[in-house]
């Protein structure tokens, strides 16, 4: 195959595969160099298949020996992996590879982490283990054999004999082949255990190197409160006798749900008061709640093809979010999820990489873990619970498990048990499915004799996914606010259906504020023809939560964007009313802490160019550094006060509670710091004894010019722990002055422990950097060169990584000519770089356009 003509696969083109496995035995003799990997598969013919092709996939593999029914055969070699003759009946398939798991640097397949095997299957990485029809809607029972002279050989399902340099394992779930891990090593366990609400007993541990061992309470405690969330809340058990989590250290991605045996990058579940932030701990407690959570919602119930992605990872994410709303404050909860919706899955929906919750086609599966197949397609999913209900959510789903437990399905099927529950026509709803594109809402209003309408509209700007969107079904949630703060209409979710609908609400006195798109009820853009005043108002009485914090969010960008566009100063009115809120003891210091955050530099960048301009980042950077010292001045006397308040002196606990103190202290520190010069935040860096005081202060002393020595200190407290210095990079490309951040990261990138081939310490740096709006931007396009050269350096080394990466130049087409043109430059120079790789390929083409 010549190395550019990579193809387009399409969902249309589903056909079943034309055998079905009987069972699965693997045996692996382990080498760094040379694993051996034998295999024996029982197939037998699919009745319901059309194409009765034998087909295995395989990549990197050396085939030693292969048999049918112990007869040596001769395969022929595809561009996909192989094929052979095979008999009509029932068959033995048994084949013997050579891999390498050192020279594994893409971390896909079997592959070496700091002296560790471990392993990453989804989506096609089972196929540089051995041949086998790696597609999800092939399901079968595995048993597997470790030998090598490892302390600790673990693979999926319950362990069936363990000696020394040697163990067995077997899996009595069937399961797609992206669900098999293994690893070996020399591992420590952090035992634990649960009890399910039938009384199985089941053995929990959670796999660490040695000296990760003090890591380990918090992510064991987040798998207990998960297993009993999911049974209280969605009725779902466990099914083995054993649930092992494994910490690893190079990972492309956040964890696998692996069958039994999760396998956690180790940023996503080590974690202890020192070395980890508040932030860090809820995130690792909301993903070891996901990997939890798709045993049932992935593995007992997966996918039938990877279009489908959106099935088990919409679904889980919803699951995740549930749980983190049940376990800390749900609204809380609910605005960090706008907010990171709105900067990674806007911009996403709204540029070239613009796809649909489940895509129609791609070339590169690993391109399509995104914001839209993972976040988008959550808020699809609480989209859908608030149309139906929540008691008929939970019978739809209860029927999904109940109806296809053990099978691999589709889109198609999670919708009929919703039609089957309710009797509800969803074929216009499945368009969130199918089409791309982020929906524009707008309303406005008409009063009337106690009457007050709201005129909708909606449309969705077209893409190159999605050239003639139609109008989506919204569930539209509205209160009403009258003039003296009074909730005069709770709550109701208006069902759109149309491009244009108006709805009515009679029998009013005087005329209220209309409180739309409550809770954030559909991902759209929405404009509202409210005056300053009426959303000051929200902003200070209204009952919806989000909706509140939202009212300040749309007059701080309001605010900024006049600074921007004509000088302006801030809005007397909003500074005004977010003083009032967060000033108020009667509400969560978490809320509060959100209330005084401002929209990001690329959100306002976004904004801009919404409304037609081009958005300039060095004048977005100032505008917001004028803001800020605006809300420090402002704020002054009541700073201090909200600092001291809320340092917590007890000892550290991760909990809600807690970290919404720190998050209030930490916003008022940053505050602070704006007038004393540094002064509280070196106080508070010397007596910090965790990391979420110690990381703010220090990020607070670079803001002003006085980190050096703070840094220093830093590094030589934390040079041992990997994951304390990937804070050590990223919050000095984080918090660059955007006149010399490309400067930071060259030096950085010379660090005897920039150690780039680790994905974490590449995305501490190279990641921040592209996050950091006017640094990435400089009009020198420094930027855009030093990232292009690091993902031409990491491109043949690790693909998936870099392909996520390319992301950063997604939105260049809102920028002006002579940046478009320097990206563009960058752009061409990566593609024709000549062995690129169909990840980075495929995404690079896209941007491109
Ligand atoms: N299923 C995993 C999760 O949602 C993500 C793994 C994706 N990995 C990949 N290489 N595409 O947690
Ligand atoms: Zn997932």
């Amino acid at each position: 195959m010549r190395e550019d003509a990579h193809q387009t696969i399409y969902l249309a083109d589903y056909t079943p595969y034309g055998f079905i496995i009987d069972s699965v035995a693997l045996q692996f003799d382990l080498d760094p160099h040379i694993t051996r990997v034998k295999s024996a598969i029982a197939f037998h013919p699919n009745p319901e298949a059309t194409d009765p092709t034998f087909l295995l996939n395989g990549e990197n593999l050396k085939l030693i020996s292969a048999k049918i029914d112990g007869k040596p055969v001769t395969p022929k070699f595809t561009a996909e992996g192989l094929t052979c003759d095979v008999p009509d009946g029932p068959f033995l398939w048994e084949a013997e590879v050579e891999i390498d798991p050192t020279g594994n640097t893409a971390l896909e397949g079997l592959y070496m982490s700091n002296g560790m095997y471990c392993t990453q299957c989804e989506a096609e990485g089972f196929r540089k283990i051995t041949y086998y029809p790696d597609r999800p809607d092939v399901m079968a029972v595995f048993t597997v054999t470790i030998n090598g002279p490892h302390p600790v050989l673990l693979s999926n399902g319950n362990p069936i004999s363990t000696d020394t340099h040697s163990a067995q394992w077997h899996d009595p779930w069937p399961k797609p082949a992206y669900l098999f891990a293994l690893v070996a090593g020399d591992l420590v366990a952090h035992p634990g255990s649960f009890t399910t609400k039938s009384g199985r007993d089941v053995a929990l541990n959670l796999y660490v190197r040695p000296g990760d061992e003090g890591k380990c309470a918090f992510g064991m405690q987040a798998l207990k409160d998960s297993m009993k969330w999911d049974e209280e809340v969605y009725g779902r058990e466990y099914d083995l006798d054993l649930f092992n989590i494994v910490a690893v250290d190079d990972f492309n991605m956040g964890a696998m749900e692996n069958k039994g045996l999760n396998v956690f990058n180790s940023s996503a579940v080590l974690a202890s008061p020192a070395t980890s932030t508040d932030m860090n701990f809820e995130r690792i407690e909301a993903i070891i709640a996901h990997e939890y959570f798709h045993n049932w919602t992935g593995n007992r119930i997966t996918c039938r093809d990877w279009f489908q992605l959106c099935l088990k990872e919409g679904l889980t994410v919803f699951r995740d979010s549930q749980f983190t709303s049940d376990m800390r404050s749900a609204p809380v909860k609910r605005i960090g999820d706008v907010i990171d919706l709105r900067a990674r899955q806007f911009p996403e929906d709204q540029g070239p990489l613009a796809h649909p919750v489940r895509p129609a086609s791609f070339q590169e599966i690993n391109n399509f873990y995104t914001a839209t197949v993972y976040e988008k397609g959550a808020e699809v999913i609480g989209m859908l619970k608030s149309l139906v209900g929540d008691q008929a959510y939970s019978d739809a789903v209860d029927l999904y498990f109940d109806r296809h437990d053990g099978q691999a399905c589709t889109i198609e099927d999670w919708l009929k048990v919703f039609e089957d529950t309710t009797s509800r026509d969803l074929t216009q709803f499945k368009r969130w499915y199918s089409q791309a594109g982020t929906p524009c809402l707008s309303v406005t209003e008409d009063w009337d004799h106690g009457k007050l309408t709201l005129n909708f509209k909606q449309h969705t700007p077209p893409s190159a996914a999605t050239p003639d969107p139609q109008p989506q079904v919204l569930p539209i949630a509205v209160g009403l606010i009258d003039q003296d703060g009074d909730e005069v209409e709770p709550t109701v979710v208006l069902e759109m259906t149309q491009a244009e609908q108006s709805f009515v609400f009679d029998n009013l006195g005087t005329r209220p504020i209309a409180s739309v798109l409550r809770g954030f009820s559909a991902p759209v853009v929405l404009t509202q023809d409210l005056s300053d005043a009426d959303r000051a108002h929200l902003l200070a009485h209204d009952t919806d939560p989000f909706n509140r914090w939202e009212q300040g969010r749309i007059l701080a960008r309001k605010s900024l964007i006049a600074m921007i566009l004509e000088g302006k100063n801030p809005n007397k009115d909003w500074l005004q009313g977010i003083r009032a809120v967060i000033g108020d003891e009667h509400l969560d210091p978490a809320y509060r802490a959100l209330m005084l955050g401002l929209p990001s530099q690329s959100e306002l960048a976004r904004a801009l160019a919404e409304d037609g301009h081009t958005p300039d980042p060095d004048i977005i950077y100032a505008a917001v550094e004028t803001t800020s010292d605006a809300m420090a001045k402002s704020y002054a006397n009541l700073v201090p006060t909200l600092y001291m308040r809320h340092t917590v002196t007890e000892a550290y606990q991760p909990n809600a509670a807690q970290s919404g103190k720190r998050a209030l202290a930490n916003a008022a520190l940053s505050l602070l710091t704006r007038t004393d010069g540094g002064t509280a935040a070196q106080k508070q860096y010397d007596a910090a004894d965790n990391m979420t005081q110690q990381l703010n202060a220090l990020a607070n002393l670079i803001r002003v010019g006085k980190g050096s020595t703070a840094l220093q200190v830093f590094e030589a407290q934390w040079r041992n722990d990997r994951l304390v210095m990937d804070k050590w990079f990223g919050l000095q490309v984080t918090e660059a002055d955007p006149e010399d951040a490309h400067e930071v990261v060259e030096t950085l990138t010379k660090h005897a422990d920039f150690n780039w081939k680790n994905p974490n310490r590449f995305r501490s740096v190279l990641g921040a950097f592209a996050a950091n709006h006017a640094g990435f931007h400089h009009a020198s396009g420094a930027g855009y060169r030093l990232l292009a050269d690091w993902l031409i350096k990491l491109d043949p080394v690790n693909p998936q990584t870099t392909a996520r990466m390319c992301s950063a130049f997604q939105t260049w087409k809102r920028y002006d000519a002579n940046r478009q043109d320097m990206i563009k430059t960058e752009l061409d120079r990566i593609l024709a770089q000549p062995k690129l790789s169909r990840d980075t390929k495929e995404m690079l083409t896209r941007i491109r356009g």
